[in-house]
């Protein structure tokens, strides 16, 4: 099929690349013309595992194009997909002037029958808005042309994007016909395994769906951080806990590990954009809303654990943070709680030395060059003379580190594991303090909090 994709940020350069790669001629547009430019050389402006040879075999193979010209794109495919972004508005909701303004040049160019299916997560009745925006852009140039429009959120993880997209659990594609739909089976019937995976509903569902997901998997994650910090101070083990409870399968072992707060580019804005559109239509809602506060609490854990062990004075000190990217296989620090601890420390007059496999551009980025933050090249380099050593992402390399070593490097042998990957009694022979995450049990009841 012939598909048009707009927007190459994360959403739609996997659908583009992955959708080009079961046969699809696929042309993908983005206003950005230095991105483009880049792509077409074969550049890929983020790190995802995989994509690079993906996109590159596809455009090698001439499936799989890139260009600013949204005219000729229109012009290409019957399906035209919207993955731009929808940037959160100072009051939490999704702004959606760029999805808009893409069914609006669809609507000015296209001159036959189109398929118009968003895949950017938007709020519930979105498709609708676009729907007039497409009428209202044929009808102000007095054409009269044929489209459908449709929901077809997009359930990726970064980090493990391609194999998301080609081994999905569920597509689910939201139509308010059949033609629309048999159209959208045809496009997902390559990625069907053993049996059709395509669930269509209704346009309205599909939408609400991706935030139900979202907020599910938030709601697991807050409310373990939350059992954890009750733990902290029950003298408990949250990890003993969790694997306890993991064992019923009504609750099972998946997003039920506590950390330092969740990031990323969806599930807090997903959260805040749900409960904000429940608002607008007069319910507030009371666990979503919770899920928020519980994770920005949980975004200050690992400074209080440190704030505590330093008896409030971390003037002078230096921090080592391991990991700085929201989860592992990703240098996306959008929302990470690493930001948050960077941040709280600079406030709190110490120095950080940070090393993170991929993140080390993205944080330069951000933050620029500063005296309190030293970029280092490795881990060992991070800890080195450190007073305490901090674990915020999980990233595979750091999770069996030499700690009689360490605890020669650093200045002080203090370490926060912000994701319990470690074990508290093997870090202690090292001669460490070791704080995890509701783990007080495991550390000879040191109560750190509360
Ligand atoms: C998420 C959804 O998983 C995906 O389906 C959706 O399309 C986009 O949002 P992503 O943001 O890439 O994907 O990351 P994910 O792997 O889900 O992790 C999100 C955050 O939760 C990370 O900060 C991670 O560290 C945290 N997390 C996850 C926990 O703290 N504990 C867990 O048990 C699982």
């Amino acid at each position: 099929m012939r598909v048009t994709i707009f927007g190459t940020g994360y959403v739609g350069l996997v659908t583009g690349a992955c959708l080009a790669h079961s046969g699809n001629h696929v042309v993908c547009v983005d206003i950005d013309e230095d991105k483009i430019a880049r792509l077409t050389r074969g550049e890929i402006p983020i790190y995802e595992p995989g994509l690079e040879t993906l996109v590159h075999d596809n455009v090698e193979a001439g499936r799989l194009r890139f260009t600013t010209d949204a005219a000729a794109a229109i012009d290409h495919g019957m399906l035209q997909f919207i993955a731009v972004g929808t940037p959160p508005d100072e009051d939490g909701s999704a702004d959606l002037k760029y999805v808009l303004k893409v069914a609006e040049t669809i609507g000015a160019h296209m001159t036959d029958y189109r398929l118009v299916i968003t895949k950017s997560t938007v709020p519930v009745g979105t498709s609708d808005k676009v729907r007039e925006q497409l009428a209202q852009a044929i009808s102000a140039r007095g054409a009269s042309v044929e489209f459908d429009v449709a929901s077809n959120p997009e359930f990726l993880k970064e980090g493990a994007a391609i194999d998301d997209f080609m081994k999905p659990d569920r597509v689910v594609v939201g139509v308010d016909n059949e033609r629309a739909a048999d159209h959208l089976r045809a496009l997902y019937a390559p990625f069907n395994r053993q049996h059709d995976r395509t669930m269509v509903m209704d346009i309205r569902s599909a939408e609400l769906t991706k935030y139900a997901a979202n907020i599910m998997l938030a709601t697991k994650i807050s409310l373990m951080n939350e059992l954890s910090q009750v733990a902290d101070r029950l003298d408990a083990d949250i990890e003993q806990v969790r694997k306890a409870i993991g064992a019923d399968h009504r609750i099972g072992y998946h997003f039920i590990y506590p950390g330092c707060g969740f990031g990323g580019s969806c599930f807090p804005k997903d959260v805040r954009a749900l409960a904000h559109t429940a608002s607008k239509i007069g319910y507030e809602t009371e666990i979503i809303n919770a899920v928020e506060r519980v994770n920005n609490r949980q975004k200050t854990v690992l400074f209080d654990k440190l704030q505590a062990h330093f008896d409030g004075d971390l003037a002078g000190k230096t921090v080592a943070l391991w990991g700085l990217a929201f989860k592992p296989n990703t240098d996306d620090m959008r929302e990470a709680p690493a930001c948050t601890l960077m941040e709280a420390l600079w406030d709190a007059g110490a120095t950080v030395r940070a090393f993170d496999p991929e993140a080390m551009d993205e944080t330069r980025r951000i933050y620029g060059e500063r005296d309190d933050l030293v970029l280092c090249h490795d881990a060992e380099e991070a800890a080195t003379d450190a007073d305490a050593l901090v674990l915020v992402t999980e990233w595979h390399i750091f999770r069996t580190p030499d700690f009689h070593e360490l605890a020669r490097l650093m200045k002080q042998p203090v370490l926060v594991d912000g994701r319990n990957i470690y074990k508290p009694s093997y870090v202690a022979a090292a001669g460490f303090s070791y704080y995890g995450i509701g783990r007080s049990a495991a550390t000879g009841a040191q109560r750190t909090v509360g």
